[in-house]
């Protein structure tokens, strides 16, 4: 959410920016801007929209200079128009931000009173002001900066660069996440490392409250009581934050393609020839409860586990979304634990929960995509997804490893409490070994989908059904069809249909059915059946032996492989990523960058 690069470089930067904001772009669409120090003078230039609009401008008027730094924006405070594009400036300052600063509408009180007012809507701007009003006041840059970093409230990353230095940009984390990059006689600071591996590997992770002073000598780092700190230089795998669409039309083509391979990836790292493998200290045996808790498509990967750890492990399971988690301030057994599933390990509400529960519970544990993320480092014990990065906005390789990962933790926790014998065990592993084969033939439905996806996309909306773990699966489908087609889509518990959703059922409704021939085939089959007596164009998609029993007088049919039961929401997320994807194709809409959404979440 909003990306941030700077740059101390050797040549002009502004080609390095716009590139390094194209791999930030993920975080956020609405406006891009540059700030750039050319012979001691501060100059920027912004553009509304896609970063393509800022390249267009910079073709035109072009900014020079060896030092810069850059912002792709989501917008929190204030529409998004050029006045409240970032870099933000006032006078010698310029600062680019993530997150939100709670306090500014004080500080724009503080402001007003020594007669300086701001131009803009956005709560940035208030950094940029203060800081020159400490400067104004005799303050040089470095105290200036630091000044205005104690008077700040919220979850924010900062980013400042003054005019006549053009050998520093100062830094600041405290709750988003800010890495400083180093090079040969250049140095970097960027929103990640996906952001700074085009010109840089080595990268020193800021920790929180930590602020830095950059020049292209090298970083001086002091954590939140102003004192001298030591962070780890780290040396990344350039492999590991690729970000390439390698022929595919959209990153998220890509990236649901690439399920077998990752998920396959990803079982060798969690399942050995005779076993198990997770990391020391992961044991579930006295546990009285468990709790999981994530938001969006990481909760609907929760809402699946919850299913697993209560039939497979007889654990009592609660899940919550992290916004209403974190506010409920629900009382935890003493003997629990508490999981925190993200792609990003960044999400602020799902941070905040973790927070709220390492005081409380026996153990914290982060299910997250990116190891270096603040989750796993604030959790007692993190368990990395190994999904590999994920550009497109909606998420579908994360959500079948974040299902993979706890479908693992359940395994274990069945083991740990004596639920699961030996036999049992190497019977689920053979189940979870077969998915990514099971993956690639559901993959082959990729085309009669493109078709089903030309007719969905004419419909205002559309539910989808499913049981037991299918009913979270249901909901996650509806969720990624109506983040990039648009299209008004729920998803209900099959048994919940006749309760009220059944009264919009009619002709112009399709109804995806999600129904594995599983122990609950028949009662979905009914559910389906009350739907098609009542006009509803259903799309029935099963195994074999369940679409035998129960296409007819389905408008279409989509035929899965055979899957172990418990794992059957891991291979039917194909089809409902692939139904949403071919549909938001038809429609014509921004696949990869969906109206109003941002990946990453750093605000509440
Ligand atoms: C939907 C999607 C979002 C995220 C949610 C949590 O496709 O991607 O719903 O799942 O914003 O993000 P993370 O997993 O980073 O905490």
């Amino acid at each position: 959410m909003c990306g941030i690069i700077g740059v101390l470089g050797t040549h002009e930067v502004a080609p390095l920016l716009v590139e390094s904001l194209k791999r930030l772009e993920y975080r956020g669409y609405d406006s891009a801007g540059i700030a750039t120090i050319n012979e001691g003078r501060l100059d920027r230039r912004r553009a509304v929209g896609k970063l393509v609009n800022l390249s267009d401008l910079l073709v035109h008027n072009p900014l020079a200079g060896k030092s810069g730094i850059g912002h792709t924006r989501w917008a929190t405070h204030g529409a998004a128009t050029e006045t409240n594009a970032h870099p933000h400036r006032s006078g010698p300052v310029a600062v680019v931000h993530n997150g939100i600063i709670e306090n500014f509408r004080e500080l724009r009180a503080e402001l007003a009173e020594a007669g300086i007012h701001p131009e803009t809507e956005t709560d940035t701007e208030t950094v940029a002001l203060l800081t020159r009003l400490h400067m104004d006041r005799g303050l040089p840059p470095r105290e200036a900066a630091v000044a205005t970093l104690k008077q700040l409230e919220g979850a924010f990353a900062l980013l400042w660069l003054f005019e006549g230095e053009g050998d520093l940009m100062i830094a600041a984390r405290k709750g988003s996440p800010l890495a400083i990059g180093h090079g040969d006689g250049e140095m970097f600071v960027g929103s990640d490392a996906i952001a700074l591996a085009p010109m840089t590997c080595e990268i020193t992770y800021l920790e929180e409250g930590d602020f830095a002073f950059v020049t292209r000598a090298g970083v001086e780092i002091f954590d939140e009581a102003g004192r001298r700190a030591n962070r780890d230089r780290q040396v990344i795998d350039a492999g590991a934050v690729q970000v390439e669409k390698a022929g595919f039309k959209h990153f998220m083509a890509k990236e649901i393609a690439e399920q077998p391979a990752v998920l396959g990836d990803a079982i060798n790292h969690y399942v050995k020839k005779d076993g198990l493998d997770l990391p020391e200290g992961i044991d579930f045996a006295g546990l009285d409860r468990l709790t999981l808790v994530a938001c969006g498509t990481a909760y609907y990967a929760c809402a699946v586990a919850k299913y697993w750890f209560e039939n497979l492990a007889r654990l009592p399971c609660e899940i919550d979304v992290a916004s209403e988690f974190r506010y409920r301030e629900p009382p935890m057994p003493a003997k629990s634990w508490a999981i925190f599933v993200s792609q990003s390990g960044e999400t602020a509400d799902t941070l905040a929960a973790l927070r709220y529960c390492n005081e409380k519970v026996e153990k914290t544990l982060a299910v997250v995509n990116v190891p270096t993320s603040s989750m796993a480092r604030e959790a007692d014990l993190a368990l990395p997804i190994h999904a590999g990065v994920e550009v497109g906005v909606a998420s579908t390789k994360a959500f079948t490893c974040q299902l993979l990962s706890l479908a693992v933790l359940a395994l274990k926790a069945g083991v740990d409490r004596g639920h699961i014998t030996e036999t049992q065990l190497a019977a689920h592993l053979e189940g979870l070994r077969a998915l990514p084969g099971l993956m690639n033939t559901a993959l082959g439905t990729a085309d009669e989908i493109a078709g089903l996806a030309e007719k969905l996309a004419e419909a205002q909306d559309i539910l989808f059904l499913g049981r037991g773990p299918l009913y979270p699966l249901a909901m996650e489908g509806a969720l990624k069809l109506k983040e990039i087609s648009y299209i008004h889509a729920e998803g209900y518990a099959s048994g919940e249909l006749k309760h009220g959703p059944i009264a919009l059922i009619e002709r112009t409704v399709p109804v995806i059915v999600f129904a594995p021939h599983d122990r609950l085939f028949d009662k979905t089959v009914s559910n389906m059946q009350e739907v098609m007596a009542r006009h509803g164009k259903v799309l029935l998609v099963s195994d074999a032996r369940g679409l035998r029993e129960a296409s007819e007088g389905t408008w279409a049919t989509l035929k899965m492989p055979e899957v172990a039961e418990p794992f059957a929401p891991i291979l039917y997320a194909l089809p409902a990523q692939l139904l949403a994807y071919y549909t938001a194709v038809a429609k014509g809409t921004d696949v990869d960058q969906p109206r109003n959404l941002a990946k990453s979440v750093t605000v509440e």
